[in-house]
């Protein structure tokens, strides 16, 4: 895949795939448990629609809050309290106990890395599997597929690492909608918030290649 440098989108999607890609092996203080039921939390009480599914936040619909989210007692006040667009999350809606597992979520997640130095970028593999260590899936084992790589760094913030929906709409399934060209053109003339990714950073030909990606995706 040719290197797409210089593009401030990518290397934002790329920082957020960082901070995907390596939380699950991080030691941090706080207990794995919690932080698995945190993030839990965070996709069902929709905290993600409007802060990124790994709280990196949107220009459109809510600000970052991860890696360093303010303090818990200062995030348990805001969300009973919010000062703007933010809906009120009552006790009975989100307990503190939920909030603290959010916290220990989203203070779990690292700042980001290198974007060629994380092993899913080459191989596209779901990050829903689990635990992942750059080792036990190198490159050389899982030769990426088509398209893979291209969605991660530059489609997943928006529609989900495994294309189930985010910011952008679900892709899942999207061949009883659309074909290859369809899609394709989504790419080439976005509408909503969806960015122009194409001719830069994306070439007509990974634009191919990542809608043959997206066709697929079951
Ligand atoms: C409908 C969109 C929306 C949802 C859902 C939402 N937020 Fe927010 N949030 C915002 C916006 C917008 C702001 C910026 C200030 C404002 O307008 O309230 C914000 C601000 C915050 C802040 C303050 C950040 C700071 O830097 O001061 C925290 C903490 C926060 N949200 C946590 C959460 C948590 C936890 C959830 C889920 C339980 C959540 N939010 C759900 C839109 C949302
Ligand atoms: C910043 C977020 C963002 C990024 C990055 C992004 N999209 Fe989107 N995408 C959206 C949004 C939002 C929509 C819905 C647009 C609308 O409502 O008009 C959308 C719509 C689409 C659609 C139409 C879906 C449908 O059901 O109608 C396709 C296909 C699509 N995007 C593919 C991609 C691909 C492939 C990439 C990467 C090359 C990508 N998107 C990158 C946010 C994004």
């Amino acid at each position: 895949m040719q290197a797409h440098s210089g593009s401030t989108i990518r290397i934002a999607m790329a920082a957020v795939l960082a901070a995907a890609c390596t939380w699950p092996i991080l030691s941090h203080a706080d207990s794995a448990v919690d932080i698995e039921a945190g993030r839990a939390l965070f996709m069902q009480k929709g905290c993600y629609e409007c802060h990124g599914i790994f709280g990196q936040g949107s220009i459109a619909t809510g600000p970052a809050l991860a890696p360093h989210p303010v303090p818990l007692p200062a995030m348990e006040a805001y969300v009973r309290d919010p000062k703007g667009q933010m809906p009120v999350f009552s006790e009975e809606i989100l307990s503190n106990d939920d909030v603290s597992k959010i916290h220990s979520y989203l203070a779990s997640l690292p700042p980001s890395q290198p974007a060629d130095s994380i092993a899913l970028l080459n191989n596209g593999t779901s990050l829903a599997t689990g635990p992942v260590s750059s080792s036990s899936k190198s490159r050389t084992e899982h030769p990426p597929a088509p398209g893979a790589s291209i969605y991660a760094a530059n489609c997943a913030a928006c529609h989900g690492q495994t294309g189930e929906g985010g910011v952008g709409p679900a892709l899942i399934g999207i061949s009883s909608r659309y074909q290859t060209a369809d899609i394709e053109a989504r790419i080439r003339e976005p509408s909503g918030i969806m960015p122009h990714l194409y001719p830069k950073p994306l070439s007509a030909r990974d634009v191919q290649d990542v809608a043959g990606y997206v066709v697929s995706l079951k």
